[in-house]
């Protein structure tokens, strides 16, 4: 499930799953909660793992300037043939290496983070502050540690906290650490929770962790 260069490799499942999802469906109460607090209208917002771009269409809808990412081929090109307009453009590439090449205002990651190696994350999080303008906000809704799917289903070798389980491989995030992580390279927490109420799904209502970092350097950049 790793490939070499350790990451994570659930290509196949995604494709699969976005063949029969092809398009949008309603947004996520992710996408709601950050709109109503941390993207204003006229920003810039990169969406990292957007499968069929039920959030990223509803971030332009109103009126947020969105680049969104996936690796699957085939609902990227769906998604930019039907979809994409002055607001919202689709690209197919793997959000762990990305270059800095265009600053945002908001990096949004809605279970995503959990579906690549903590070595990824370290890449991801990094690069998330380094492409953030000053003042701007990473927003993370992934599973955490008191996920209710945590060590169920197949281990995955050498990946901690990492399940295969219903076709898919999870990695189950330590929001403490991740926290950490994140004040470290010099951002500062303004938001970061585990619980229920988050994202309730066909009638099931999981523990999810949600954080909220803001990129914190005085200096404002240039783009
Ligand atoms: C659980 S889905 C979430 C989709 C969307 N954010 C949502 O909340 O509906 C995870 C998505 O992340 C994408 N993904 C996972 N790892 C990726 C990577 N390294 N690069 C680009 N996309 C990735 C998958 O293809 C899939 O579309």
């Amino acid at each position: 499930m790793s490939n070499e260069s350790g990451r994570i490799d659930d290509l196949s499942f995604w494709e699969a799953y976005y063949a029969e999802y092809t398009e949008p469906f309603a947004p996520s109460l992710f996408a709601k909660y950050i709109l109503e607090h941390f993207a204003k209208q006229g920003s810039t917002l990169i969406e990292l793992g957007c499968g069929n771009g039920r959030d990223a269409v509803f971030f332009a809808d109103n009126g947020i300037k969105v680049t969104a990412i996936d690796q699957c081929a085939g609902e990227i090109e769906y998604l930019n043939k039907h979809l994409q307009n002055e607001f919202l453009k689709f690209y197919c590439t793997d959000f762990t290496s990305l270059s800095v090449e265009h600053r945002f205002d908001v990096v949004y990651s809605r279970f995503t983070l959990h579906s690549v190696a903590e070595e990824q994350e370290d890449e991801v999080i990094k690069w998330s502050f380094d492409c953030l303008n000053a003042g701007g906000y990473l927003c993370i809704e992934a599973r955490g540690l008191n996920n209710e799917l945590y060590k169920k289903g197949e281990p995955v070798a050498d990946k901690h906290n990492t399940y295969i389980y219903e076709g898919h491989s999870r990695r189950f995030i330590d929001l403490a650490k991740m926290k950490e992580k994140l004040n470290n390279i010099g951002f500062e927490v303004v938001f970061a929770q585990e619980q229920k109420g988050f994202a309730p799904h066909n009638g099931e209502d999981e523990t999810f962790m949600r954080l909220i970092a803001k990129n914190v350097a005085d200096v404002p950049r240039r783009s």
